[in-house]
């Protein structure tokens, strides 16, 4: 099994206590650069995996491909995570590892444990606060939506198809005892409730 561990943003207090628990049980544990090594080094070994910063897209691929092979080999049989600043289902490096070993190696359960993210923990840093929407952008087309206190999921869904959303999934009540997901979107919602909508990329990416 491979677990995609999120490690926070970049404080060693900033790790949660689960992923303290997994770092401490897990058989193997690799990191993708020396920040992340320095995060998981309190608690276990880790080996770091090269993920080179290029835009050279063969050299990129044979990367992953080769990276995802070593996880793989290490997790078909063993408990294996693999650690990441921030969270790992945001801007991460493991969506492409996990994508891959996927298509490779289907038998392999792959999870994601999430982390704070810089998205959220550079508030504290500056000292500021949001409650308007905001973008978050590394400059690629927006083609997703958080929708935040969903009473009315399905009259939000229907305006979003209008904007051009495609699918959805609705959240309520999530790491709680009466959490719900569904992409049958209901008529109501709690307050505790997040809509996720997402399009294709026009650029087809
Ligand atoms: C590949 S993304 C990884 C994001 C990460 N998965 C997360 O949830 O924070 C890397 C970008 O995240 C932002 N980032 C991550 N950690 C940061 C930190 N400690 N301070 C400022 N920006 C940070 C920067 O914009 C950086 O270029």
């Amino acid at each position: 099994m491979l677990i995609g561990l999120g490690l926070g943003p970049g404080d060693p207090e900033l790790l949660t206590l689960k992923a303290i628990k997994i770092l401490k049980e897990s058989d193997k544990v690799f990191v993708p650069g020396k920040l992340a090594l320095k995060l998981v080094s309190p608690y276990t070994d880790a080996e770091i995996l090269d993920f080179p910063m290029t835009h050279d897209k063969t050299r990129l691929d044979r990367t992953i491909d080769h990276n995802a092979d070593v996880v793989a080999s290490e997790a078909r049989h063993r408990l294996v995570a693999f650690g990441l600043i921030g969270d790992p289902n945001f801007f991460s490096t493991f969506t492409r590892l996990k994508n891959r070993i996927r298509e490779k190696y289907p038998d392999i359960v792959i999870e994601t444990v999430p982390g704070i993210s810089s998205i959220t923990a550079f508030a504290s840093r500056i000292d500021t606060n949001i409650d308007r929407s905001f973008v978050v952008s590394d400059g690629s087309p927006i083609t997703t939506k958080i929708m935040l206190k969903t009473r009315t999921p399905k009259k939000i869904r229907d305006r979003l198809i209008e904007e051009g959303y495609t699918d959805f999934i609705f959240a309520e009540k999530l790491f709680s005892d009466e959490e719900r997901v569904t992409d049958e979107i209901p008529d109501k919602g709690d307050y505790f409730s997040i809509l996720y909508a997402s399009k294709r990329d026009a650029e087809g990416e």
